[in-house]
């Protein structure tokens, strides 16, 4: 699919001392690092997201506990579980975006390319299907 797919971290350390894991922009994070936010304390049954961003890249990484992300570029759904602090999923532009089956301990760290803008939002599923078709339409007519 579009857009999406998981990035694996390297932790520096090992079992007797623990973990490191070093993220940089433009590095392990492919883009420069505008704006750091993080969910925690998701009630069971909770689900979050159910929107897609215009423009925005980020990188979910769940920190702890399990999280179900469903994301769908408009053609292909695909369920990344995430339930592993060394991997993050990034996601662009164009992908809506579900968030399930939180368990009570997860904590969600995103990193994001841009600063808090409502206006990049679409939360409206029918308008995501609109513009992703024109946009599909369009890149099927350039192919040709
Ligand atoms: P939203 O992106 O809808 O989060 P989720 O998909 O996890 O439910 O944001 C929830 C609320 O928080 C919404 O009112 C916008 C606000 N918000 C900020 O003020 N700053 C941010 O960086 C983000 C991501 C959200």
């Amino acid at each position: 699919m579009k857009n999406c797919y998981l990035i694996d971290f390297n932790p520096i350390g090992n079992e007797d001392v623990g973990y490191l894991v070093e993220l940089e922009e433009n590095k392990q994070i492919p883009f420069n690092i505008k704006r750091v936010y993080y969910t925690h304390s998701v009630p069971d049954e909770t689900q979050r997201g159910f929107h897609a961003h215009k423009n925005l890249e980020q990188v979910l990484i769940c920190l702890n506990g399990k999280i179900k992300v469903k994301c769908f570029d408009g053609e292909i759904a695909k369920i990344y579980e995430l339930n592993c602090n060394n991997k993050g999923l990034y996601v662009g532009g164009m992908v809506w975006l579900e968030m399930l089956d939180y368990t009570k301990e997860a904590i969600l760290l995103v990193l994001a390319s841009q600063i808090y803008n409502e206006d990049d939002y679409i939360r409206n599923f029918g308008e995501f299907i609109k513009i992703a078709d024109n946009f599909n339409s369009k890149k099927n007519k350039s192919i040709e």
